[in-house]
């Protein structure tokens, strides 16, 4: 008989528990399921594609079918590349439903072979999505019921970073942001310095 592939691709800026329930759901149904993320150099995320990757690892780590991978250029190519028969992606409500039409209607356009399989996650998850997540913890929100408690480390880490960047800019002085800056990782640098994002997702 033959082995369906699914690959589930998406932006996991963070991964929510929203997410992990459509992996398992999606592990069920198919007999291997690739979590691809995709690495696209004109967002700007909150979390690197390591980052990411690492915490879909770990949330994973429990499914024998599921792996993670991470892509670049177009879905369905990606697919092709790794064997994939169907992609998978998870509709919450339906307000989701027009964006996700279209994208399945243009990929079936461009690979006419690949099935894109929609999957609902549970109700209590309908109104998840990582761009809030992002936002609550920014502002101080707790999101331990929203996300793995994995994710959650991760992300004070982050808010904890920012804070302490914003605070020694404001009060310490020319010389305290670098200060600050050089005792975090140059990736966390980065992220933290205080800038205006657009999100999406
Ligand atoms: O989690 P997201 O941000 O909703 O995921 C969107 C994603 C990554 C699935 C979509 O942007 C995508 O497939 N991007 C890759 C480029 C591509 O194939 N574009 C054409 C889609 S019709």
């Amino acid at each position: 008989m033959k082995r369906v592939k699914a690959i589930y691709p998406g932006s996991f800026d963070p991964p929510t528990n929203g997410h992990l329930d459509l992996i398992e759901r999606g592990s069920k149904i198919f007999d291997e399921l690739v979590v691809a993320i995709l690495r696209n150099p004109e967002k700007d995320p909150l979390f690197s594609v390591n980052d990411r990757r690492q915490m879909l690892e770990s949330m994973t780590a429990g499914f024998e079918n599921v792996s993670v991978d991470t892509f670049h250029g177009l879905t369905v190519d990606y697919a092709l590349r790794v064997d994939a028969r169907a992609i998978l992606r998870g509709i919450r409500a339906i307000s989701d439903y027009e964006y996700e039409l279209q994208m399945a209607l243009m990929n079936r356009k461009l690979q006419p072979g690949l099935e894109t399989v929609f999957m609902m996650p549970a109700e209590k998850y309908s109104y998840l999505s990582s761009r809030l997540v992002r936002e609550v913890a920014q502002l101080g929100g707790p999101v331990n019921c929203l996300v793995p408690a994995l994710v959650v480390q991760k992300l004070r880490e982050k808010m904890d970073v920012a804070h302490k960047f914003n605070i020694d800019d404001d009060g310490g002085g020319p010389e305290a942001a670098p200060e600050a800056a050089q005792r975090m990782s140059p990736e966390k640098a980065i992220d933290a310095k205080p800038k205006s994002r657009k999100r999406k997702s």
